[in-house]
C-alpha cells in the first residue's frame, strides 16, 4: 500500500485546500491512500470537527490521523500566527511519531506540507521521506516568497517603515505596506518565522501550487527560470489548480434568493472565514450599498472581540438590528438580502445572477470567482491579502481596487464608486471580459490533457 502523507497548518482554509489536493490525487490514481495530520487547537474552537467528519464518510481512501493538541495561552501571544507557528514547533514529537507509527503499516511516498509546517521538514528528511510543499495560495505569492531572503539581505529596514515600491522578479512593483502581514516588522518573531519558511522552501523535492498556468505566467516563469533564488536551485513546481472545494448539494435562503434575481445583477460581499469588520465600518459598507442603488448579497459578521482573551474564537451571532443603520434592512427589502456569517459561497458565486464579488483576498476566494468567472472589488484584510490585492489589480486585471481613507477606513462613498464601477460601467465590463477567460481556461486547464492534469501526472511518475 502507497501513502501519501499531508500535513496542512491549522485553519479552515489550510486544511480545506489541502484535503481537495489529497481528493484530487485518489480521484485520478486510486491506489493511493491519502492520511492528513491534523493539528485541531484548543484555542480555535473552529467548526473542522464536522467537515473531517463529512470527507472521512464521502472519502474512504482519505483518513485523518489527529495529533494530540498542546494546550497554549493564547494570552501569550501577540498574533494568531505566533500562536500557531509555536504549536506546529512544539507538535514536531508528535508528527514524527504518527509518521514513525504510519510507516509500519504502509510506504510513504511522499510527505506533502504546508509552508507553515516547515519545522517538519527535517522529520521527513530523517525518515527518508521526499518532502514536497503543498502552497495555499497562487504562484505570485509564492514567487515573492522565495526572494524573502534576497530581499532581506538588501535592506536593514522594516517594510512598513519603508515607504517604497517593491520590486521582484515576475511581480508588478509591490507598495511596502502591502508586502504580507507578518513580514511588516522585521523586529518580530513572525518576520524571522517566514524567513526561515523561505530559507527552506528551495529545499523541498517539489513544489505544488493551487494555481494554473494562464493565470499566473510571468511569477511562474520567474519561478521557473530560477531568479527567484539567486543563489542556488529552484525545485520543481507542479501548477495543479484550480482547487476549489464544491458545495455539493446544499440549500441556503441566499440561493433562493438568487433565484428570483436577473442575471449578473447581485453583487456578493463576504470577507472568508476570519474576516471581521468593527460597527461603524459596518455601517458605512451599508450606506454604500444602499447609495448604489445596486443589488446586494452582503455576509455580516459581528466586529472583533475587545477582550483579548476571545480573540481567537469565532465572533458570535451577529445582531443585525443593532450593527447595521437604522431602517437599513427594511429599505433595501427588495433588492438586497443579509445573512449572518455564513453563505455557501461557491455555489453562490456560481450563481447566474451574481455579477460582482467584494471580496477580502484570501486565494481560496480568489480561485473560486476566477472559478466561476466572476469580477472582483479588493478589499484586502490581512495576511497576505494587501499583497493579493495588487497582484488581482495590476498583474491579473481582474479586480478593482478599493482605496482606504486616512485611518483605514473605506468610506460609503468609495463602497458606492466602486460598486458601481464593477456592475455598471465600461472598467467593470472590461474585467468581466478577462473574468470569463480566464473561467474557460481554468477548466480547461483542469480538464483531460490541460495543463493542469498534466502537472499532476508529472508529480506523480516519480512516485
Ligand atoms: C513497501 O514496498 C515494498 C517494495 O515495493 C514492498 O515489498 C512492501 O511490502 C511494502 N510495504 C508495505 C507495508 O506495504
Ligand atoms: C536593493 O535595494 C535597492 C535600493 O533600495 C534597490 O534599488 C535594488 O533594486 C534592491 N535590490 C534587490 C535585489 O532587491
Ligand atoms: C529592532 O529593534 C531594535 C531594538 O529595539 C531597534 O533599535 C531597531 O531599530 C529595530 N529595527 C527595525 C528594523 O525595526
Amino acid at each position: 500500500m502507497s501513502t501519501i502523507v499531508l500535513y496542512p497548518s491549522p485553519g479552515m482554509g489550510h486544511l480545506v485546500s489541502m484535503v481537495e489536493l489529497g481528493k484530487l490525487i485518489v480521484k485520478h490514481y486510486p491506489s493511493y491512500s491519502i492520511i492528513v495530520l491534523t493539528l485541531i487547537p484548543s484555542f480555535n474552537t473552529g467548526t473542522t470537527a464536522s467537515y473531517v467528519q463529512h470527507i472521512s464518510t464521502t472519502f474512504p481512501a482519505i483518513t485523518f490521523h489527529h495529533l494530540p493538541d498542546i494546550p497554549l495561552d493564547p494570552l501569550l501571544y501577540p498574533s494568531i500566527e505566533a500562536i500557531i507557528f509555536e504549536l506546529i514547533r512544539l507538535s514536531n514529537p508528535k508528527v514524527e511519531n504518527a509518521l514513525k507509527t504510519i510507516s509500519q503499516s504502509s510506504n510513504v511516498t511522499a510527505f506533502v506540507m504546508d509552508i507553515f509546517c516547515t519545522p517538519a521538514m527535517s522529520i521527513g528528511t530523517k525518515l527518508n521521506m521526499p518532502v514536497y510543499y503543498f502552497f495555499t495560495s497562487g504562484a505570485c505569492c509564492l514567487a515573492l516568497f522565495f526572494y524573502i531572503p534576497t530581499l532581506h539581505k538588501n535592506t536593514s529596514e522594516s517594510y512598513k517603515d519603508m515607504k517604497t515600491l517593491i520590486n521582484s522578479p515576475g511581480l508588478p512593483p509591490i507598495p511596502s505596506d502591502d508586502m504580507f502581514s507578518p513580514l511588516l516588522d522585521r523586529n518580530s518573531t513572525n518576520y524571522a518565522n517566514f524567513l526561515v519558511f523561505a530559507e527552506h522552501l528551495p529545499k523541498a523535492v517539489g513544489i505544488i501550487v493551487n494555481t494554473f498556468e494562464s493565470l499566473e505566467p510571468k511569477a511562474i516563469k520567474a519561478v521557473r527560470d530560477g531568479v527567484c533564488v539567486p543563489d542556488g536551485p529552484t525545485p520543481p513546481l507542479y501548477c495543479i489548480g484550480p482547487l476549489v472545494a464544491e458545495s455539493g448539494d446544499v440549500s441556503h435562503e441566499c440561493l433562493n434568493w438568487l433565484d428570483l434575481q436577473p442575471s449578473k445583477s447581485v453583487v456578493y460581499l463576504c470577507f472568508g472565514s476570519l474576516g471581521v469588520f468593527k460597527g461603524d465600518q459596518l455601517k458605512e459598507i451599508a450606506k454604500g450599498l444602499e447609495m448604489s442603488g445596486h443589488r446586494f448579497l452582503w455576509v455580516v459578521r459581528s466586529p472583533p472581540s475587545n477582550r483579548k482573551e476571545d480573540r481567537f474564537l469565532p465572533p458570535p451571532e451577529p445582531n443585525l438590528d443593532e450593527l447595521l443603520p437604522e431602517g437599513f434592512l427594511d429599505r433595501t427589502r427588495d433588492r438586497g438580502l443579509v445573512v449572518k456569517k455564513w453563505a455557501p459561497q461557491v455555489a453562490v458565486l456560481s450563481h447566474d445572477s451574481v455579477g460582482g464579488f467584494v471580496t477580502h483576498c484570501g486565494w481560496n476566494s480568489v480561485l473560486e470567482a476566477v472559478r466561476a468567472g466572476v469580477p472582483m472589488v479588493a478589499w484586502p484584510l490581512y495576511a497576505e491579502q494587501r499583497f493579493n490585492k495588487n497582484v488581482l489589480v495590476e498583474e491579473m486585471k481582474l479586480a478593482l481596487p478599493m482605496y482606504e481613507s486616512d485611518g483605514g477606513m473605506i468610506v460609503a462613498t468609495e463602497v458606492e464608486k466602486r460598486v458601481r464601477q464593477l456592475m455598471d460601467s465600461e472598467d467593470g465590463k472590461l474585467l468581466r471580459e478577462v473574468a470569463t477567460a480566464r473561467k474557460e481556461e481554468a477548466a480547461l486547464a483542469m480538464s483531460d490533457g490541460g495543463s493542469s492534469r498534466v502537472a499532476l501526472s508529472k508529480l506523480i511518475a516519480p512516485w
